[in-house]
């Protein structure tokens, strides 16, 4: 989605800017703006490209052409509007009295428009934002002359602002008549404060970490209905109603390496590549020993045995990805703890008015923590008092601060819009609390439990192993590029894997594809195979395996072409398909782990085949934060 970066202190803004708005890239955009104060001009200088980054960088000669120290940078990604440089951010008053970018969605900007039309103001734009600039225009004209300082002036303005607004906003402001000063403001999107280092003295706002990493490793976390304001030397944060309050500076453990390719063509190769240590991160802190017995250690999430064994349900809640590896903890969790488990996307549980039962747990799973319906679920589900989980990969993020417990998924920064690294780990994180609740309700022995255990803490390797045989991977997807329909099918947990296969090769290859249970094929979809249709059977449980074989054989007698991806000891498989892929054995409950690793070599290969941008899908953002 939008990326917002701002930056005041003693260096040239506006390099500073396109640097940060590059790191921010990996979100999706379809056009990108600056605006930068130049103490000496008579006023701010905006400049905005429709597209690219590059296009913007070529106008401004990388940032050189437009002077001055302090400035805001966006990138938008179009929701009210259609992409084009008119309604590109930022967006400014007359005589750019105002500026401002914006990421989120102002939800009565008709109306506030429509009010302010009244007045005689002039729209230029289609954008929601372009309201919220207006009116904020109109607050701080109508303190002009009074006996307020200009900082007492925008502080209240901005206040009369988010009283007035309705939606989620993340704000970075200049005035025209403040040179130097920088303003932001947030209600429900993602915004932090960088405090800059020694040589570039000053402070930096952006709407994601990996923005300001090549200049400080320092930020400010900036809370709901929180306003800053920034200038070289001084940071002032204030809640809603302006009453100046301590926020702590936290160190960003990991550093801008984190962020680059080291080597890979694609951000999702390297993340597809680190799996087997994002695995290993997120299991090896949780999994203690003693008197040389393993167990599970979850109390990072307060919940004790005893919470554990009170649970009467468990629902899963999340979008995409993230939904597709709840529906794979939901059959772990059912299998081992034996609690129902309801497993919901997050836009459909909203408003489907949910029964929740007073002894349940909620469990939100999110890689960004900031997904505008997954955090609208969460928030309601905390309305009814019922308890809540998060699985969250951003630490900070909204999901993990509002949630009653947080449990990190310790993938890493995730750049490439197509997740991968973060839903290995996210499936991790289910299996660690499907066997913790297993044991806390004496649901499995402690030989199972070692077992268990054993079997998760072998996974990085065999993942590794999994990645040593990509070529062959490579091979296959690059005979297949040019097909137009694929549909993936499985039972049960290799059902959960081929809805997560499918949607990587649909978002970063363009090509329709479908996820079936196996079973359903017959029910209605086997008319569309016909000769040519690529059809990946996934079939690594064995008590069904040969069930999905047969299911394979009846898409083969229609004309469809086989790609079967199984264990190693399956051989049979071979009479029946055209392509074989074997993974590593495990507990049949942790071979979604292995499983997806060549679905996504196999979406990575098809989109590099076609010469798409792998990173950076069409229509795509990378964290969704508007519903
Ligand atoms: C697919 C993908 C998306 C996300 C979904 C939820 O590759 O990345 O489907 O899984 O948008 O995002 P998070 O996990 O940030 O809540």
């Amino acid at each position: 989605m939008c990326g917002i970066v701002g930056y005041t202190g003693c260096c040239q803004a506006a390099p500073i800017l396109l640097e940060g708005l590059t790191r921010l890239e990996y979100r999706g955009y379809d056009s990108a703006g600056i605006a930068v104060r130049d103490e000496g001009a008579p006023r701010i200088e905006v400049v905005k490209a429709k597209g690219r980054l590059k296009n913007l960088m070529e106008m401004t000669d990388s940032g050189r052409a437009v002077r001055g120290c302090c400035g805001v940078g966006h990138t938008r990604w179009a929701t009210h509007g259609e992409p084009s440089t008119v309604n590109a951010h930022p967006h400014d008053s007359k005589d750019k009295r105002v500026v401002l970018v914006h990421n989120g969605i102002i939800e009565n900007h008709q109306e506030i428009r429509e009010a302010l039309q009244r007045k005689g103001y002039v729209f230029k734009s289609q954008t929601d934002t372009e309201a919220a600039c207006l009116l904020l225009d109109s607050y701080y004209a109508e303190s002009m002359g009074g006996d307020l300082s200009p900082r007492e002036r925008a502080l209240d303005a901005i206040h009369r602002l988010m009283i007035r607004v309705r939606g989620s906003y993340a704000l970075g402001i200049l005035f025209g008549d403040q040179p130097g000063v920088l303003y932001a403001a947030r209600k429900d999107s993602p915004l932090i404060v960088g405090c800059c280092s020694e040589e570039m003295h000053g402070h930096m706002i952006a709407s994601d970490v990996p923005a300001v990493l090549g200049f400080t490793r320092n930020v400010v976390y900036i809370g709901n209905d929180e306003i800053a304001c920034l200038t070289r030397d001084e940071r002032h944060i204030y809640n809603i109603d302006c009453e100046e309050i301590e926020k702590p500076v936290t160190e960003i453990q990991w550093d801008a390496a984190a962020a680059e390719k080291d080597g890979y063509e694609h951000f999702m190769m390297k993340e597809i590549h680190e799996q087997p240590r994002a695995v290993r991160d997120t299991l090896s802190p949780r999994i203690k020993e003693e008197e040389e017995k393993r167990f599970i250690d979850l109390s990072e999430t307060g919940l004790t045995d005893e919470d554990l064994a009170g649970i009467s349900r468990v629902y899963m809640v999340g979008c995409g990805s993230a939904y597709h590896a709840a529906c794979v903890g939901r059959v772990v969790l059912e299998q081992l703890a034996h609690v129902p488990c309801e497993v919901d996307l997050a836009s459909e549980f909203r408003y489907r008015d949910p029964i929740l039962e007073e002894r349940g747990l909620v469990i939100f799973i999110s890689q960004s923590g900031e997904t505008a319906d997954t955090l609208a679920a969460l928030r309601l589900c905390r309305e009814c008092g019922v308890r809540t989980l998060a699985v969250v990969n951003v630490v900070g993020s909204s999901i993990a601060r509002e949630a009653d417990a947080v449990m990190y998924t310790w993938a890493g920064p995730e750049i490439s819009v197509a997740t991968t690294k973060a839903y290995s780990t996210q499936l991790c994180a289910l299996y660690l609390i499907a066997v913790k609740l297993a044991s806390a309700r004496g649901q499995i022995d402690e030989a199972r439990q070692a077992q268990l255990i054993e079997d998760m803490l072998a996974l990085p390797d065999k993942i590794e192993r999994v990645l040593s045989d990509k070529e062959r991977v490579q091979w296959f997807a690059n005979k297949m590029a040019a097909c137009k329909d694929v549909f993936f099918i499985g039972r049960g947990l290799d059902y959960a894997i081929s809805l997560e296969g499918s949607l990587k090769l649909k978002e970063i290859s363009y090509i329709h594809s479908e996820a079936y249970a196996a079973g359903e094929l017959k029910h209605g979809t086997i008319s569309l195979i016909e000769d040519g249709v690529l059809v990946v059977g996934v079939a690594t449980q064995p008590a069904l395996f040969e069930k999905v074989v047969s299911n394979m054989t009846e898409a083969r007698s229609r004309g469809a072409y086989l790609f079967g991806l199984t264990t190693y000891g399956q051989y049979a498989i071979e009479d029946t398909v055209n392509f074989t892929v074997y993974v590593p054995r495990t507990d049949p409950l942790f071979a979604t782990s292995l499983a997806v690793v060549p679905l996504q070599l196999l979406a990575y290969y098809i989109s590099c085949a076609k010469g798409l941008d792998v990173d950076k899908p069409r229509n795509l953002a990378k964290s969704v934060t508007v519903e």
